[in-house]
């Protein structure tokens, strides 16, 4: 089929209609929703009964509601006001709900909202904004709507206290606004921590009053577009003028406006390695002489992977842990970042510290026999355990990479999983606090869809691994799981729209991991939801990937040599057509039942998905090449 004089099939009529969107599209599932009799309507005259301690949820609410639906909203605090909303804190706490939950109850004339704390009071106006009609995402004015909701009753509350996404600003720089943006998508979701990942080998993103080269000369490399980790190595007239960082007013703006929307930001300073653009700023920072010619990483290729980790470094992008000027370096850093951050943790990073140039230093020499160090795993636990001497001497708790478990750090640490969740079980048995992060279910940079379709990265993280995600894995002790985030590494991402496509959907499926009984989730009822989900976010204009509309291409080959493709989806009830003839295929087309013999001559398929007569993924071409490729040896 595909090539040659085929006679095209007619549409295939027993597609079934598209699947029926849930009822209710909570994300993440609420621990119990009821349904009840009736639908509230927004009256033309919205009333918020409230009291002046929940501000910052009314004013979060007002907002949300006037826009849209360019109704009167008004907020009052006489509780004989005739209320349309009403928003109360328990005289006596209800011990199930604890500081984030909430109860929503929904009859045709009045919604109520209860909570112990205002935290509760915001996580149920997401659920109730989540009831209403998809339009109320919109960003301006929806004439001829009536504004109905479904009445319900719900009992909500979170699963863990931690529920993260880390923002990688230093690969490329975001902007306040933008890291607004991505705020005011996450809250969507009941996340409520925010981790900044403030520097790295490719920029220094915060100013540090007192050491002025972080940000004059850290902050700034050249521009490179293309597939990032393998650019040409810039040269000295290049113009570095590409980055940018933030300052500490803006710093304080960014914690305040998350704090209003109840995230937390968790600073992170990454050392030792991944510090190439303070030792640029600053060479007497390393133990390498040459590193008074290194500059700001650009994206050319720096560590040599090839022997797995910890890497060969070409350049020496670490703090030396042998030089007293570290340590004051990092009191200054850490004096600052901790008078500007009110959240209890600051983030030392600590992962892959490359040690082939300390292997060749003096002075690391000196240290170790100084110390009675018997490696490098020592000379860096060294290194840590001074850092996290200076954190705790400023007030603040000391977390990092699971690589700090390497020596004997105090339990005081905590420790964030990413290698794997297994660090993070015997980081619980050993009393430290963990944050589950692993790269296998978490990591928001990998792939999500077949590689042809997305930029290069070096592994993949579908959709249904993300929802896969068990913060609390058998094995821990879940005493000590503070709970988990996903990780948004930006190398592959240049701007806030590619930053949203690698969060969305797989933060939903993250969000109902981290929030939602392990019991309540569902994965069919999980994808209705997301469509659901797609929708809204096309009204509020924010990206999310399609790729689990696409298919992933598995080639093999034939008794007789022959290229065979596999097309695979990760849900149910989709078609897929195609072509072999370089014409863009639709409903009219063969469609995908089996695997397939690549016609000897073709050069090209292209594949679309369907569900019933409506596209649904996007025009993907795959070379035959490509499918000789991994089809292996002729
Ligand atoms: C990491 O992904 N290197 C923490």
């Amino acid at each position: 089929m595909g090539s040659g004089n085929t006679t095209l099939p007619a549409a295939d009529s027993s597609a079934g209609p598209a699947n029926r969107p849930p009822e209710f599209a909570i994300i993440p599932e609420p621990v119990s929703l009821l349904k009840t009799s009736g639908q509230f309507t927004l009256p033309e005259n919205v009333i918020i009964l409230a009291t002046p301690e929940m501000k910052q949820v009314v004013d979060y609410l007002k907002e949300k509601i006037a826009v849209p639906t360019g109704r009167f909203v008004a907020e009052y605090t006489n509780t004989s006001a005739p209320a349309s909303i009403r928003l109360m804190l328990n005289n006596k706490a209800n011990p199930q709900l604890g500081t984030e939950g909430y109860q929503i109850s929904i009859t045709p004339t009045l919604v109520v909202i209860k909570a112990n704390k205002t935290a509760g009071l915001f996580y149920g106006v997401q659920s109730l904004l989540q009831l209403f009609p998809k339009e109320i995402e919109s960003k301006e004015l929806v004439e001829d709507m009536t504004w109905k909701i479904q009445c319900v009753e719900i009992t909500d509350y979170p699963k863990l206290a931690w529920r993260g996404l880390m923002f990688d600003v230093a690969r490329h720089f975001f902007t306040k606004n933008e890291v607004k943006q991505y705020i005011d998508a996450m809250v969507r979701y009941k996340y409520n921590l925010l981790h900044l990942h403030l520097t790295d080998d490719e920029g220094w993103r915060i100013e540090i009053k007192g050491l002025p080269k972080l940000t004059e000369v850290g902050a700034w490399n050249v521009k490179k577009t293309g597939e990032f980790g393998s650019f040409s190595t810039p040269g000295p007239d290049e113009p570095r003028t590409y980055g940018g960082f933030f300052t500490q007013d803006d710093l304080r703006e960014l914690i305040r406006y998350a704090k209003d929307r109840f995230v937390d930001i968790m600073p992170e300073i990454d050392v030792p390695g991944h510090s190439l653009a303070a030792v640029a700023s600053y060479p007497d920072l390393s133990c390498t002489p040459a590193a008074v010619n290194y500059r700001v990483r650009s994206g050319e290729k720096i560590m040599d992977w090839s022997h797995g980790a910890p890497p060969i470094a070409l350049v020496d992008n670490t703090l030396c842990p042998a030089n007293e000027r570290v340590y004051s370096f990092l009191d200054t850093v850490i004096t600052q970042v901790a008078a500007l951050f009110p959240f209890e943790y600051i983030h030392m990073g600590g992962d892959e510290a490359p040690e082939n140039f300390w292997q060749k230093s003096d002075a690391i020499k000196a240290l170790m026999q100084r110390e009675g160090l018997r490696d490098m795993k020592q000379v860096q636990g060294y290194f840590e355990k001074r850092v996290q001497k200076i954190v705790e001497s400023k007030g603040k708790k000391f977390m990092g990479w699971d690589e700090i478990m390497n020596s004997d750090i105090p339990a005081s640490a905590g420790i964030m999983s990413w290698r794997s969740s297994q660090f993070g079980i015997e980081a619980s048995h050993l009393k430290h606090e963990v944050v589950m992060a692993p790269q296998t279910n978490v990591y928001l940079d990998l792939m999500q869809g077949d590689v042809i379709t997305e930029p290069k990265v070096y592994n993949s993280v579908r959709l249904p691994k993300a929802y896969e995600f068990d913060p609390v894995p058998a094995g821990a002790d879940p005493k000590y799981i503070r709970g988990g985030q996903a990780n948004l590494w930006t190398e592959q991402i240049y701007n806030i729209r590619q930053a949203e496509y690698m969060t969305w959907p797989r933060g939903y499926a993250i969000a109902e991991s981290v929030w939602s009984p392990k019991e309540k989730k569902n994965w069919t009822n999980f994808i209705g939801k997301m469509e659901v989900h797609f929708k809204r976010m096309d009204i509020a204009e924010t990206k999310y990937a399609p790729s689990i509309y696409d298919p992933i291409f598995k080639a093999s080959r034939s008794a007789d040599r022959q290229v065979m493709v596999e097309l695979i989806t990760d849900i149910d009830g989709l078609d897929i057509y195609y072509s072999f003839d370089n014409s863009f295929p639709d409903r009219f087309y063969p469609k995908y039942t089996e695997k397939l013999l690549v016609p000897k001559d073709a050069s090209l398929m292209r594949v679309i998905t369907y569900r019933g007569n409506k596209p649904i993924g996007r025009m993907i071409t795959i070379s035959v090449d490509e499918l000789n490729k991994r089809a292996g040896k002729r």
